[in-house]
């Protein structure tokens, strides 16, 4: 509807040039937005007040001069002059009730992708193997599959890659606590974080155990069979304590999607030699570097992009490169999102800038840092345990499950046990996911127990329940969500703004998977149910007096419930018929 209306604001445009009304050669970004207010229309544009100076005209007159000019559409009825000049523009609702009919009648809700579909690589989750996933692994995992679910919707192919760190010194380490006691050792591997630091203590405190470590990293590179397979047993171990948060956390990704650091390893030595009959490598104190002129320290010194230590050793982001160069010629991925703290920006700027001038990519491929803020404690202090640790992933799921259940309970006490669990997992879960992706991606936010559990505000109990309350009105029918006859006529104000509410769905949709901000489905799902609250409050559903109003509005009631429960599931959350 917007880039109809804008369609139509430019030919008004062309026309009054011919005219000589405005000047030759004015090409203005024309802006069309939603309104807030749908006294005022449903979509407003400022390009009289943009264009008032170079045509020499108050504002106000030159709207009435564009409105004059605009050719007419069957799908506006009323263009009126708003305030200082802004054009107001009002949907005729046969056309909007027409475009929501088809909706209902379409598996994915009308849905389109606005521009080309894509192959889009999702780089997401990837934490560091050597220890257990702990609360900073949580925004990638879930902002990643979250934005990797909105693009599949789309119709894009979504490739998701987890970049697991299973290569590094730490390693030497961890092997050899393995080594030392295998049969303990492997018991303590249940909680990984116990035996990293275990492992620790006894490198920190034996000198003879950290050279026995220092000396299994070297074997472990050259690829030494027994490093290979207790290193091997390691990953496996950790990767399915990984396995079973995702499966909890009820995201999309699996053992085939992890394609950790060492899988580069073989490529390493050749990005060097790349970089290097690219004339892009520069030696500096032995190390191998990319100098990026427009990258500089805090004295105006070029940075470098170190690919190669003095004594051979590669780095993070010379696996980073090898893996753009994977996702490009391999994958031939048309975008590579990167769901990676905020804090690694820098590296990735860097990085993204050496891959283009050394050819690793494609020219027309999009390579996207996807940062995010940090999470913080309910203080909004650096989030750790009550003794100052880091707090594990694991044991804060099994908190918010516990703390929903005790929630929902409370208020259905008449409820079995085993669909209390089932709700409460939906709750507890879904209240952590939501209250996360409901915050825009770049900002740090505080992690609040009480806020995100609430049944009031934009929570995830709040919008879970908005479904539960239009479900129930088909149950209460005695009829599926889908079985409804009739058609949508929008009488009311309230069905008006649900409706036009209804109709931005796919633009919502097309926003989040092209910035990678998951928050705008969160505000639109929260406005929607919000709109559906007010609806059903003033137009009676299954009391209404006319057949075909009853029918009107059920469809109206049809088409919020599927576009909640898509919207919902969309972002990873399990909506519930009941709760
Ligand atoms: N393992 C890294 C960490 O925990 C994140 C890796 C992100 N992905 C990448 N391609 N660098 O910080």
């Amino acid at each position: 509807m917007k880039d109809s209306i804008r369609h139509l604001i430019q030919q008004a445009l062309t026309r009054l040039t011919t005219d000589g009304v405005l000047p030759e050669g004015l090409t203005p970004a024309i802006q069309v937005e939603n309104t807030k207010d749908k006294s005022h229309g449903d979509f407003a544009s400022n390009i009289a007040m943009m264009l008032a100076k170079p045509a020499g005209m108050k504002p106000r007159e030159l709207a009435e001069k564009l409105i004059a000019a605009l050719p007419a559409d069957p799908a506006i009825s009323k263009v009126a002059i708003a305030g200082p000049g802004f054009l107001n523009f009002f949907q005729n609702s046969d056309m909007l009730a027409q475009r929501l009919e088809a909706a209902l009648a379409d598996a994915r809700l009308g849905v389109r992708k606005g521009s080309a579909r894509e192959k889009v690589v999702i780089d997401l989750s990837s934490p560091n193997l050597a220890k257990e996933m702990h609360v900073g692994h949580l925004r990638s995992t879930i902002i990643g599959d979250a934005v990797g679910r909105v693009l599949e919707f789309l119709g894009d192919e979504v490739i998701r890659q987890n970049h697991v760190g299973d290569w590094g010194t730490q390693f030497g380490m961890l092997l050899a606590y393995l080594e030392e006691n295998p049969a303990a050792a492997e018991s303590e591997l249940s909680d990984l974080e116990q035996f990293y630091r275990a492992a620790k203590t006894r490198f920190d405190d034996s000198p003879a155990f950290a050279d026995r470590a220092r000396e299994l990293v070297v074997k472990l590179q050259a690829e030494d069979p027994e490093c290979l397979r207790l290193w091997t047993r390691f990953n496996e171990i950790s990767l399915s304590h990984c396995q079973k948060v995702y499966e909890r956390l009820n995201v999309k990704l699996t053992p085939a999607d992890v394609k950790g650091e060492s899988a580069y390893n073989a490529e390493l030595p050749g990005i060097v030699n790349a970089l290097r009959d690219k004339d892009l490598l520069t030696e500096d104190q032995g190390a191998q570097c990319v100098f990026l002129d427009e990258f500089q320290n805090a004295e105006g010194n070029p940075l470098p992009v170190i690919v190669q230590k003095a004594g051979g050793g590669y780095l993070y982001a010379t696996t980073d490169l090898a893996a753009m160069r994977y996702r490009s010629a391999s994958l031939k991925a048309d975008r590579a999102l990167y769901f990676v703290d905020q804090r690694q920006a820098l590296h990735f700027q860097m990085a993204f800038e050496v891959a283009r001038r050394a050819g690793f990519v494609h020219d027309g491929m999009r390579l996207e840092h996807m940062g995010f803020g940090t999470m913080n404690g309910a203080d909004g202090r650096p989030f750790k345990t009550r003794d100052g640790g880091t707090v594990k992933l694991i044991d804060l799921l099994d908190e918010a499950e516990q703390r929903a259940y005790d929630l929902v309970k409370g208020k259905n006490p008449e409820l079995d046990d085993a669909e209390l669990r089932q709700i409460a997992r939906a709750v507890g879960i879904g209240a952590v996911k939501y209250a996360d992706l409901s915050k825009h991606r770049t900002s740090d936010y505080s992690f609040n127990f009480e806020q995100m559990l609430s049944f009031e505000g934009n929570t995830a109990p709040y919008l879970l329940y908005a479904y539960t309350r239009v479900a129930s009105v088909f149950r209460k029918l005695g009829k599926g969500i889908d079985e409804v006859d009739g058609q949508i006529d929008l009488v009311a104000e309230q069905e008006q703004a649900l409706a036009a509410k209804l109709a931005q769905f796919g633009e919502v949709l097309n926003n989040v998977g092209e910035k990678g901000v998951p928050h705008l489905l969160c505000a639109y799902l929260y406005d929607l149910a919000g709109l559906f609250s007010s609806f059903y409050e003033h137009c009676p559903i299954l009391s209404a007096e006319e057949e075909a109003t009853r029918q009107s509005r059920l469809r109206l009631a049809a088409l919020t419930g599927r576009t909640l429960k898509q919207g919902l599931q969309l972002l990873g959350l399990e909506p519930l018929e009941r709760m």
